[in-house]
């Protein structure tokens, strides 16, 4: 069978997990891992290539990556962005930063992406409840206390 997305360097990393663990369902996450840093993303058609180079059910490949938010399938996206909503963030007024980033990205949150370039997400913390309300743009972690529309689409512009 064809591999289209697991390079010759990933199937190298993924036997390393496999013989590192009892079972070969214990590679799954670590192996989603590596496919996720490399797409940004986890899309039906890695979840079976994983599934089959792994020889383990899809469903279950499928199950974890539903399971974990840092796993998001299809979004459609080249950014994500991820809004918390939890009881903090929310007294300290995310719904305001949710609006914001609906008018001006286009997108509606938790939507697959219109244009591509930004997936909106809202998630239950992230672990920074200190700076809330938080958001996230990738990797890069924001406080969006006393943001403004200026200042969030000076932030979204230095994400192409
Ligand atoms: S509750 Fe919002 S970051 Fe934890």
């Amino acid at each position: 069978m064809e591999l289209k997305f697991l390079s010759e360097d990933m199937r190298k990393e993924i036997d390393r997990y496999v013989e590192a663990f009892p079972t070969r369902e214990q590679a799954i996450i670590q192996s989603l891992h590596l496919i996720y840093d490399k797409y940004k993303d986890i899309q039906q058609d890695h979840i079976q290539e994983l599934s089959n180079y792994l020889k383990v059910p899809v469903g279950l490949v499928e199950g974890i990556v539903s399971f974990y938010d840092m796993f998001r399938i299809n979004r459609g996206a080249r950014h994500h962005i991820r809004v918390c909503k939890n009881l903090p963030c929310h007294l300290m007024g995310c719904k305001g930063l949710i609006r914001t980033f609906e008018d001006l990205t286009g997108e509606k949150v938790n939507q697959k992406s219109k244009n591509g370039r930004f997936y909106i997400e809202t998630v239950e913390c992230i672990g920074s409840c200190s700076i809330a309300p938080a958001f996230m743009i990738d990797d890069d972690l924001y406080n969006g206390l006393n943001i403004t529309e200026e200042s969030l689409n000076e932030i979204l512009s230095k994400y192409t």
